[in-house]
């Protein structure tokens, strides 16, 4: 989901805002003559799963759309269930050829540890083979539904010290309070990250290993290791 930037402008967002406006004062009425959208939780940590799920009271002949709203950008799910990066004036990927009654499983995953934010996901049908944000009367707004997800990064100090006895301890020690090789400069994750850049004591390969969050966990527990 942190992958790249949409390179959706103004336009198209505008244009899903709108959609979005009918929704609001459509789906409560419509939604279960057609389809109901659930997510397995309101709110899902890092390390957790996130399941979006539809339910089709009736089959589909059109094409099913699903859009993600997240971190500003939008994308939609393939029919592998991969994210694509909106790309307007492109086909829009459908997430679903046909759907048939019954319950479809849109997106799983699981959440990354430092990934934070809303994340919106919209479900309409329509028509295929067109820029659906961008042809009016593409999608059904009768059909449009949405969930939003609360993803909540884990606890820094929840797995700061996981992380540290994972990639630290078999040369700095299992107790940082010890300091063998200076890893109390390692309160400071810049400090950390410097040395890994610049190979200190053979670090280097840690650089694709660990994300900024990771960094930030683990000196947290470098600071306070209880
Ligand atoms: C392959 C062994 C190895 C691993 C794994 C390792 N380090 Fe180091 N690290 C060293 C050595 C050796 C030094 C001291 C090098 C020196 O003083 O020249 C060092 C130095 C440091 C320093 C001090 C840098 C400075 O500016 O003085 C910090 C901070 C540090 N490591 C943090 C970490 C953290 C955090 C991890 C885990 C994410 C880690 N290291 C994993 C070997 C390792």
């Amino acid at each position: 989901m942190n992958t790249t930037r949409s390179k959706a402008g103004r336009p198209a967002r505008a244009a899903l805002a709108l959609a979005l406006c009918g929704l609001l004062g459509i789906a409560a009425a419509a939604s279960s003559a057609f389809a109901q959208l659930s997510a397995s939780a309101g709110s899902v940590s890092a390390g957790q799963n996130l399941t979006v799920t539809l339910d089709l009271a009736n089959a589909r002949a059109d094409s099913g759309y699903v859009a993600l709203m997240f971190g500003g950008g939008i994308y939609f799910l393939d029919e592998n269930g991969a994210l694509q990066p909106y790309q307007a004036g492109a086909p829009t990927p459908r997430r679903l050829a046909q759907g048939g009654a019954g319950r479809h499983t849109l997106f799983s995953m699981t959440i990354p540890a430092g990934l934070a934010g809303q994340a919106d996901f919209y479900t309409a049908f329509g028509q295929s083979g067109v820029d659906v944000l961008a042809t009016p009367g593409a999608l059904d707004m009768s059909s449009l539904q949405h969930v939003g997800v609360t993803l909540t990064a884990a606890a820094a100090s929840a797995d700061g010290k996981a992380l540290y006895m994972q990639h630290c301890a078999v040369c700095h020690g299992g107790n940082p309070l010890a300091n063998t090789d200076n890893i109390l400069a390692g309160r400071d994750a810049a400090k950390t990250r410097q040395a890994i850049v610049e190979d200190t004591g053979g670090m280097g390969y840690l650089q694709s290993f660990i994300t900024d969050a990771e960094h930030a966990a683990i000196a947290a527990w470098i600071a306070n290791p209880t």
